[in-house]
């Protein structure tokens, strides 16, 4: 009997000991927590700080400083893609900083209007080529191309070509034919205007290579899925670039616009609309500008930057919900578009790319 009431003291005893012990842990635990979450919090405060001042810094800084263009670069840039859109709206910045321009892309009559454009606003030389870079002999293409090219002094090279789908959909519904004009226009033309250009830079201690990706390459974005690959080719491509010329006074740039108003988006009203949050190339093309030589990667447009910021925030199977909502409705869009001017006119008509 004694026995028993010992064995229940000393249980309780050892009992009592294991509670108190515990405590101790938890007590132990709860403060390396505690620590823990302090340091995270700080951390993303100081993160977020971070991100806004050099945000600050990418966005407003260009507007205050003055660049010698031609000093810094070179006399001549060469923009692809530039007859309409992004390309040419950067290129007419690049022509108010003093850079004589070669504008590129299919469609001579819109590349002559271009031309004369530029050259009315800004006193300097404006060139073209017509060159269609999903062309099926891409050998003889980029051979004319350099050619083209050879008297001339490049100084800034702005790979902006670049081509979606009419809209946004699911791979089989993309006929082959597009799929290979992507990957020449979108992959290729980057590489080897690049490699044509960049060795004269090299050569000169001076330089710029610009890519015009894509906000859809910052996540797999569902329905676009060939496009958004494209442009993650190009984010990885020149950032790898930076580094291995890092010492060749060369500056490298990634700019990844979100929605803008062009005729690349012209399958939708609503994006064609446009606003702060969409803006035209012009407004577009005048904010990321002034971001080269700043960032190596940027929006290139505050509201974008607030998008990325968005983005980033949200996992990515959130990401890609909301990308599939959003395509989605623009195909829908897009497809009653087509319904309507059918009707109007009695034929299919594509709504965003045509020569
Ligand atoms: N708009 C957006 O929402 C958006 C968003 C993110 C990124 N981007 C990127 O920004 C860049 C410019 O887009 P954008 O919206 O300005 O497009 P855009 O308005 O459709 O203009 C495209 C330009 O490229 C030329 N082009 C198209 N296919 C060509 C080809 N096969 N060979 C040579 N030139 C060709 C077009 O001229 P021709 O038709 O006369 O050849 C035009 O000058 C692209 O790389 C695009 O991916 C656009």
């Amino acid at each position: 009997m004694r026995s028993t009431i010992n064995g229940v003291d000393s249980f309780k005893f050892v009992l009592e000991q294991v509670v108190d012990d515990l405590r101790g842990v938890f007590v132990g635990v709860h403060d390396v927590l505690a620590v823990l979450g302090a340091y995270y919090g700080a951390r993303k405060v100081y993160d977020a700080v971070g991100a806004v001042a050099e945000a600050m810094y990418v966005h407003l800084s260009g507007k205050a400083s003055s660049t010698d263009w031609v000093a810094s670069y070179g006399p001549w840039a060469v923009v692809t893609g530039s007859s309409e859109g992004i390309g040419r709206a950067y290129a007419n910045e690049l022509a108010l900083r003093g850079l004589n321009i070669v504008l590129m892309s299919r469609n001579e009559r819109r590349l002559a209007r271009a031309k004369s454009e530029i050259e009315m606003d800004c006193k300097v030389k404006v060139e073209y080529i017509v060159a269609d870079f999903a062309s099926d002999n891409q050998t003889e293409l980029y051979k004319t191309i350099e050619a083209a090219l050879a008297d001339k002094e490049i100084g800034m090279l702005v790979n902006n070509v670049g081509v979606m789908y009419d809209f946004p959909d699911v791979l089989l519904n993309i006929p082959q034919q597009k799929l290979w004009q992507l990957i020449h226009v979108n992959i290729g033309a980057a590489t080897m205007m690049t490699h044509m250009l960049l060795p004269g830079m090299v050569e000169r201690g001076r330089g710029g290579v610009v890519v015009v990706s894509s906000g859809s390459s910052t996540h797999m974005t569902p329905q676009m899925t060939v496009y958004s690959a494209t442009k993650r080719y190009l984010d990885y491509f020149i950032h790898s670039l930076a580094y291995e010329y890092r010492n060749s006074g060369v500056t490298f740039q990634c700019l990844i616009p979100f929605y803008t108003a062009t005729r690349m988006t012209a399958y939708s009203e609503r994006l064609s609309k446009g606003g702060w949050i969409v803006p035209d190339a012009a407004r577009f093309a005048s904010s990321a500008v002034e971001t080269f030589g700043r960032s190596q990667c940027t929006t290139g447009y505050f509201p974008h930057t607030l998008q990325l910021w968005l983005g980033q925030a949200v996992p990515n199977w959130l990401w890609m919900w909301g990308s599939e909502k959003l395509n989605n409705s623009l195909r829908q869009e897009a497809l009653a578009r087509l319904a309507r001017r059918a009707s109007r006119y009695g034929s299919q008509e594509v709504l965003g790319d045509s020569p």
